[in-house]
């Protein structure tokens, strides 16, 4: 088999278009590392302000890729884009930055929402995206964003994974009564053709505009878009205390608003998980994330 051709990253577009409005912004690119969100962090540890600097680091493989709560996150070289923004960000209140970052990059895949019944991408609090047509939802891309301190300085490291052609993953044991899951969805299936380098310059630069827009006025101005895409609103819905009840969208501060039986709950903690209870088309769909 021949080897691969070298991915083209649009690293000098990127910094072309982020730099004027984030001084020191660099993109850095490697091989391989174990993961990105690690790498961002590491380096933060050790030098501190001196590692602030906005950088944009790209993996064409992870060796040990890491999803929320302490999942893994798999990935493969040339089929998956895996990569994290790391900056010194200072918001008023720091609810509902992952949903702002899911926002931006399912508003840079597909822009305009299509038909009901076609494939849409949808926004499953707090921090996924799925895709989702008549047929079944399956997960697209998940986001981990992760936060650390020296002295007064905050540092935020944004890590988004991409699956953009058709992964076949290494099972996940399942419980017993509980369906196995689908495949997941791949950016191929509404893009044909588009590769991750390509994927890449659609999301970075309005990723950091994001951002940087969360920074100055919070979640708040993010609330309409996220209705907009919101995949659990209007469904009922289990917590992962097993509470049950009815989703209702998210406040101006991103908390998963859930009608339940002892009344209306907030859930603010990104460790809660949650999933829906309804919409199960076929043997086999929708696993809990
Ligand atoms: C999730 O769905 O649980 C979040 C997945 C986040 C994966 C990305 S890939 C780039 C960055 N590096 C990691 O190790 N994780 C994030």
């Amino acid at each position: 088999m021949s080897p691969a051709a070298p991915i083209r990253w649009p690293a000098e577009a990127i910094w072309e278009a982020v730099a004027p409005v984030l001084p020191g912004f660099t993109v850095e690119v490697l091989p391989t590392v174990d993961s990105t969100n690690t790498e961002l962090m590491r380096r933060f540890r050790a030098a501190g302000p001196a590692a602030a600097e906005p950088v944009l680091l790209v993996a064409e493989q992870q060796s040990a890729g890491r999803g929320r709560m302490g999942r893994a996150w798999q990935s493969r070289a040339g089929d998956s884009l895996t990569f994290s923004l790391g900056m010194a960000l200072q918001p008023a209140d720091w609810s509902g930055l992952s949903l702002a970052v899911g926002i931006s990059i399912a508003e840079s895949l597909q822009p305009a929402l299509p038909a009901a019944g076609q494939p849409r991408i949808r926004l499953k609090w707090p921090n996924d995206l799925w895709l989702a047509d008549a047929r079944d939802e399956r997960k697209l891309a998940g986001i981990l964003v992760e936060t650390a301190s020296w002295g007064e300085l905050r540092y935020v490291v944004i890590g988004v994974g991409i699956n953009v052609r058709a992964l076949t993953l290494d099972p996940t044991p399942v419980a017993a009564g509980q369906a196995a899951a689908l495949a997941p969805a791949a950016l191929q299936d509404i893009l044909p053709g588009v590769d991750v380098a390509q994927a890449l310059a659609l999301v970075a630069a309005p990723l950091v505009q994001a951002v940087q827009a969360f920074g100055l006025f919070g979640f708040a101005p993010f609330q309409a878009r996220f209705a907009a895409r919101d995949a659990l609103a209007g469904r009922a819905v289990q917590l992962s205390d097993g509470t049950e009840g009815m989703a209702h969208g998210v406040g101006e501060n991103g908390a998963l608003l859930v009608h339940t039986a002892a009344g209306m709950k907030e859930i603010t903690s990104s460790e809660v998980s949650v999933r829906p209870l309804a919409r199960q088309a076929s043997p086999g769909s929708a696993r809990p994330c």
